[in-house]
């Protein structure tokens, strides 16, 4: 996903640096072509040999090094960076930045550059918290400079408080989202997510396996698109992405309300949930004894949401799921003309590697005019990439009309 991508990785000295490593590990297996320069201080740490094994590319180290200057040199790599990240970014490195300070091989490029600049800083705590440094970061921040804050926690120093560096995935997910175009920027968008629980009795339920996964990963990517995301998610396990409007609910009624709250006001409508088609008639008020050799539960169907967004659609693009076990094509296309829809993605859950819990899909995404596109097996955040892809060109075909 950063294919093509040239970053620069500046690394200056702090007991952090061995977490630039893994950091720039993620950074080459996404795809980018990254390029290290430490400051003598980060050489202490850990050597440039480890970087420039992981980056496949020389590590920079002298200002006058000549024979780096050949190869490339500094104002070279200063226009040619996409990004620019700083981790570990030391007090001093951001008090040199913010002074305008270009004493380095790092301090000179990073002054050289007119590429976006993510500063991760990671220090002491009664550093991170003096008011000089919060001048100078809070300088940096006003002048277009990006800043990740650090986390909280135990720090080498033996100090616990805000300083340590954050985890190189949340680093790398920052990254990701700097270089990702904001091409949904603007474009309001509501995902539902996850299985509804339909309550038997106090202590028990109708559900189904259904992760949210899918679901997750379509609001994790458009709000990284520049969409204004809804998220309404029956239970799951997990994480909420940073920057989406978060709607826990339990069952498909209260989905439903929740959608039906939303709606009005939305462009584009992703009905990921696996929603129960029925709930109990009658939910027991007491847990149920265990007293028959039989049972039978008396069930009622719920509101098919996605069929009511379809009847009162007006502008909104509504986007379909189907997970089948047999017939998928004709299921999904029937789902598609009754609901309404402008798009279904279908899929056949009996496949390896295409159905619920899993981290990949093998879908099809089913259009209005009878067109079916058949997506290779990849990962949800890929098919989250791809069907967003297809909203923009409705998005733009309506633009255009
Ligand atoms: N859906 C919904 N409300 C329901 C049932 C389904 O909004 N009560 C939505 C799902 O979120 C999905 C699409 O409709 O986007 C298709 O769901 P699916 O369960 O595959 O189909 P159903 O219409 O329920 O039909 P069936 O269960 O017979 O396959």
């Amino acid at each position: 996903m950063l294919q093509g991508k040239t970053i620069v990785l500046g690394v200056s000295g702090g007991i952090a640096v061995y977490k630039a490593v893994e950091l720039l590990r993620l950074l080459t297996k996404a795809g980018a072509d990254v390029h290290v320069i430490m400051t003598n201080n980060a050489q202490e740490f850990v050597t440039p040999l480890t970087f420039q094994t992981l980056s496949g590319n020389r590590v920079n180290t002298e200002l006058f090094n000549l024979y780096q200057e050949q190869e490339i040199g500094h104002i070279s790599l200063a226009d040619r960076a996409d990004l620019f990240v700083l981790a570990p970014a030391t007090a001093n490195l951001i008090g040199k930045i913010a002074h305008g300070l270009a004493d380095d091989l790092l301090t000179t490029t990073v002054m050289a550059t007119k590429a976006p600049v993510l500063i991760v800083p990671a220090m002491n705590t009664n550093m991170y918290e003096n008011p000089i440094y919060q001048r100078n970061e809070k300088y940096l921040a006003e002048h277009g400079y990006h800043i990740l804050d650090p986390a909280d926690g135990a720090l080498a120093c033996g100090w616990n408080g805000k300083g340590k560096l954050p985890a190189p995935e949340s680093i790398f997910s920052t990254v990701d989202a700097l270089l990702t175009p904001k091409d949904l920027y603007g474009c309001r968008v509501l995902v539902t997510a996850g299985p509804t629980r339909e309550e038997i009795d106090p202590v028990r339920y109708l559900s189904n396996y259904s992760s949210g996964k899918m679901g997750f990963a379509v609001a994790e990517v458009a709000q990284k698109r520049g969409a204004e995301v809804v998220l309404i998610a029956g239970p799951t396990s997990l994480n909420v992405p940073a920057g989406v409007r978060f709607v826990p609910v339990t069952s498909a009624a209260q989905m439903g309300t929740a959608v039906l709250e939303y709606y009005a006001d939305m462009d584009v409508v992703i009905k990921a949930a696996a929603v129960a088609d029925y709930r109990l008639t009658a939910r027991a008020e007491q847990k149920l004894k265990k007293t028959a050799d039989q049972m039978t539960l008396e069930l009622e169907k719920n509101p098919d949401i996605l069929a009511e967004l379809g009847e009162d659609k007006e502008k909104q693009i509504l986007v379909g799921f189907a997970a089948e076990t047999e017939n998928l094509l004709a299921h999904a296309a029937a789902k598609l003309r009754k609901k309404n829809l402008d798009l279904i993605v279908a899929n056949d859950i009996t496949h390896e590697g295409g159905g619920f819990d899993v981290d990949t899909n093998i879908v099809r995404f089913l259009h209005p005019d009878g067109r079916v596109e058949k997506l290779e097996k990849m990962s949800k955040h890929q098919v989250a990439e791809q069907l967003l892809n297809r909203v923009n060109d409705f998005r733009n075909a309506v633009k255009t009309d």
